[in-house]
């Protein structure tokens, strides 16, 4: 949603999540700040060109994109492990309400891309 407008954007591929639920000893104490039981969710597009995350490397247990391979922590803040992604994966905070998940703030960190020219992605 536009804060200042308060237009929902609904079109936009950056409202893409991708949602992982992890052990708990496997969170970092900044992730689990942000964790609902073990679920965390963070902005999909890739921080470098702006593809999906689409991948996961099972036995690393990190987030992978299949376009230059960037990976992602998602037990970590999504912080950046290999590839040429400059930053790592915006987090958004979770909880639980009545037995679902729910939204609990607004992203931590940049949604979106960098690309040539448009150091945002946006
Ligand atoms: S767009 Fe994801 S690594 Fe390049």
């Amino acid at each position: 949603m536009d804060a200042a407008t308060r237009r929902v954007r609904d079109g936009t591929r950056l409202n893409q999540l991708i949602v992982v639920r992890l052990a708990a000893d496997a969170l970092s104490d900044e992730t689990r700040s942000r964790a609902a039981d073990g679920v965390v969710a963070y902005s999909g597009v890739c921080t470098h060109t702006g593809c999906d995350v689409t991948d996961w490397n099972a036995p690393a247990q990190h987030f992978k994109c299949p376009c230059h391979e960037s990976e992602y922590d998602p037990g970590d803040a999504a912080r950046v492990v290999s590839g040429p992604a400059p930053w790592q994966l915006a987090a958004l905070p979770l909880k639980v309400v009545d037995g679902l998940l729910a939204v609990r703030a607004t992203f931590v960190g940049k949604v979106g891309f960098a690309q040539p020219g448009s150091p945002s992605g946006e």
